[in-house]
């Protein structure tokens, strides 16, 4: 081949060089130029076989070429290097003037912040917050609690058996005999939960529920007691000026029996909606421990008196909150929840 051929080629190549774009398309100049079977590498490979004048003339020139070819390579590799570089900051560009997104941060559920209100209150009191199982036995949920098999009380009950044993608890009463079973007075606790009846949800109803049971057992318990705690947890509840009421009812396991109203919030006892009325509303039931209860616990009633309360929560919830309907409580909904 002429020389003036290797030049051209030569020019082709560094041509090639400066415009390379990408590695790979280098690597295949590399071979074609610079590889073992280039044409620089034949000449370079001649060069023993040639009269000595020719051998320095070529040698030389290839190696001249060779010298510049590779300089050109560098070049281009680096300079190919810092534009893949760039281009990936560009497509990777953080605009740090965006806003960042906020993470929200969970709360506790309404009836969770009214339930720790409600024991903050009694565990000032000396109560002690205890928990039992939400699947019972009739047993516990009924029997231990004077609720005998035919005891009309169950009706209102309307109970989810799982078998013939086990029910979802009716109430959180069954706890006070879980308590009194394995402890020895003096007692004092309180125990929230969730509770389940046969109930059709209404504004009012929900078969699934909240409720907190009350007990204290002790030397001298008295009626006036229960009065002056729950009257003290209306109070630090509801506000001072709110009047509460104790009116005589009937419970299986309490002898005598109340329920405690306090005045309605939102009428102060004038009768609107939400009191149906009355100007009251009922937020618990309560009574002095009936003998029968403490002898199925093996608790001596000349010995020990107590008494008992359960709460309906999700009630005083709704009151606090000034919610009309129940069933807002259970559905999740965050539009709603995320207001508490
Ligand atoms: N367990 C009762 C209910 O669900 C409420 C109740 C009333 C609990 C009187 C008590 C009590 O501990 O003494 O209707």
């Amino acid at each position: 081949m002429r020389e003036e051929e290797y030049i051209l080629k030569i020019e082709h190549a560094k041509e090639r060089l400066k415009k390379a774009e990408d590695l790979k398309e280098l690597e295949e100049i590399k071979r074609e130029y610079l590889g073992k079977n280039s044409f620089l590498a034949q000449i370079l490979r001649s060069l023993g076989k040639m009269p000595p004048e020719d051998r320095v003339y070529w040698g030389k020139l290839a190696n001249k070429w060779k010298d510049e070819l590779e300089a050109l390579w560098e070049e281009a590799e680096k300079r190919i290097k810092i534009n893949i570089i760039q281009k990936r900051l560009k497509e990777e560009e953080i605009d740090i003037t965006l806003p960042g997104r906020r993470k929200s941060i969970g709360k506790l559920h309404p009836l969770t912040q009214v339930v720790e209100d409600i024991i903050s209150v009694f565990k000032e009191m000396g109560f002690q917050v205890v928990y039992g199982p939400e699947l019972e036995t009739d047993y516990y949920n009924f029997t231990a609690l004077n609720i005998p098999q035919d005891h009309p009380v169950r009706e209102s009950h309307d109970s989810f058996y799982v078998d013939k044993e086990y029910l979802l608890r009716t109430q959180t009463s069954p706890v006070q005999i879980r308590v009194m079973e394995k402890r020895k007075p003096p007692l004092r606790i309180v125990a929230p939960g969730k509770c389940y009846r046969r109930d059709f949800p209404d504004a009012t109803h929900s078969p699934m529920f909240f409720q907190i049971e009350g007990l204290a057992v002790d030397y001298d318990v008295s009626f006036a007691e229960l009065k002056g705690v729950l009257t003290i947890f209306a109070h630090r509840l509801f506000g001072k000026d709110r009047k509460v009421y104790f009116i005589p009812s009937y419970f299986p396991f309490t002898e005598p029996s109340a329920e405690m109203y306090v005045e309605c919030g939102i009428c102060k006892g004038e009768g609107c909606k939400a009191c149906g009325n009355s100007g009251v509303l009922e937020i618990l039931g309560c009574g002095m421990v009936h003998p029968q209860v403490f002898r199925e616990v093996g608790i001596d009633p000349e010995i020990y008196t107590g008494f008992a309360f359960g709460m309906g929560l999700d009630r005083i919830a709704m009151q606090i909150y000034g919610i009309e309907d129940i069933r807002l409580f259970y559905e999740n909904d965050l539009r709603f929840l995320t207001q508490f």
